[in-house]
């Protein structure tokens, strides 16, 4: 099965970088996602290693086999690469029913019919919709339409699935659910897929790793969760989550090696990395980066703040709390309300606080932050 290698691969268009130095492997089975902001390089990325756009420089490997070398004049077609894609516009053919837009594609690669029979049976099953294959594509929902555009990139059974934004033309429900239903398909089919999205909620629901792109540049290549947890720059921390991470300036001066003095906005804290020692010049310029869901409202809170605003949704309310002029945002759990402008207290809690470099933006270590009173 295959693993896909890129190795230095760059795409210029005239003389602008569209991916830059790229480097990585997909391996088999993966669930990838591509994520980053609009122009970032996904699409051209995925383009480039299905084979749709031509690398400037670099090679790339699938299952072993260089299929594109810029040195060695390597370029295999699309159609050699065995691999299927979903764009966004996954237009269906509408004179066709939706058996027929399944089975056209089979009917090309010259498989007899009742091998074709077989697998349009299987793959309808598999999605679902086995009880509309005579209707037409306009007589169907935008899901139901999803699934046969899915089913018939499924069919000939590609062993790299390439998905572009393919979920952004529907409502958030059916996102929710096709969300769902191409996971448990990646789990089914033991398919590699390669998936682009803008969308870090998806990024981080759907991939086994996440490959964040930022200017044709990748920044960071890891499992979703060790991504959001230990983001590797401001950029990454921003980028990743929802409602997104707390980012104060911040002055650190080392007490020792494992305990760090850091201040701001009038207050002093003792920070206390959990991922070994670290060395900082004397009243070093940082950023601290919390996330909301590490600012504790209580009672027993250390400091005090106003609340400035409130968003409850059930499951969850989203706090905006100002501090002295500092706004910080706070996620608490459940069915709770808070009012606007009365006073309440809060810490900082866990051991996943962050520290970043105020010039390079990058991360230096994370642990835990204790008022000092
Ligand atoms: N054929 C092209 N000619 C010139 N510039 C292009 C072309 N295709 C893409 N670009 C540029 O390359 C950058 C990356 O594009 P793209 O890969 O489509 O981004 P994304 O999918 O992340 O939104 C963008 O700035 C885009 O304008
Ligand atoms: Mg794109």
């Amino acid at each position: 099965m295959p693993e896909i290698i890129l190795k230095n691969v760059t795409k210029k268009f005239g003389d602008f970088v569209a991916v830059d130095n790229l480097s990585m492997t997909i391996k088999d089975g993966d669930f990838i996602t591509l994520l980053g902001p609009s122009g970032c390089g996904k699409t051209t990325t995925l383009r480039m290693i299905a084979g749709l756009e031509t690398p400037t420089e670099g090679d790339i490997l699938i299952d072993g086999k260089v299929v594109f070398s810029a040195e060695h004049g390597v370029n295999v077609t699309p159609d050699k690469r065995n691999v299927g894609f979903l764009f966004q516009n996954y237009a269906l053919w509408p004179h066709m029913t939706v058996y027929q837009n399944i089975s056209f594609g089979l009917e090309n690669m010259k498989w007899n019919k009742d091998r074709i029979k077989a697998r349009v049976q299987e793959i309808v099953e598999m999605l679902e919709i086995e009880q509309f294959q005579e209707r037409y594509p306009n007589e169907l929902s935008g899901g139901q339409q999803q699934r046969v555009a899915i089913a018939r990139t499924l069919a000939p059974g590609p062993k790299v699935l390439f998905m572009d934004e393919p979920l952004s033309n529907l409502d958030a429900k059916l996102r929710m659910d096709m969300r769902t239903e191409l996971k448990r398909l990646h789990v089914e089919t033991g398919s590699t897929f390669v998936y682009v999205t803008h969308d870090q909620l998806e990024a981080m629901t759907l991939s086994t790793k996440i490959c964040l792109l930022k200017e044709g540049v990748l920044n960071q290549y890891e499992p979703p969760l060790d991504i959001y947890n230990r983001p590797i720059n401001t950029f990454v921390a921003d980028f990743v989550g929802n409602p997104t991470m707390n980012f104060i300036d911040a002055k650190a001066t080392n007490v020792n090696f494992d305990e760090i003095k850091v201040e701001f906005n009038g207050v002093n804290t003792l920070f206390q990395p959990s991922d070994g020692q670290v060395t900082l010049s004397e009243n070093q310029e940082v950023i601290l980066g919390v996330r909301p869901e590490y600012i504790k409202i209580s009672e027993k809170g250390s400091l005090v703040g106003k609340i400035y605003s409130t968003l409850p949704s059930g499951l969850e309310t989203v706090v905006k709390v100002d501090f002295e002029g500092l706004i910080l945002t706070v996620v608490v759990f459940g069915d709770v309300d808070f009012i606007v402008d009365e006073e309440l207290r809060f810490d900082f809690t866990g051991d996943r606080c962050i520290l970043f470099d105020k010039d390079t933006k990058e991360f230096i270590t994370q642990g835990s932050l204790t008022v000092v009173t």
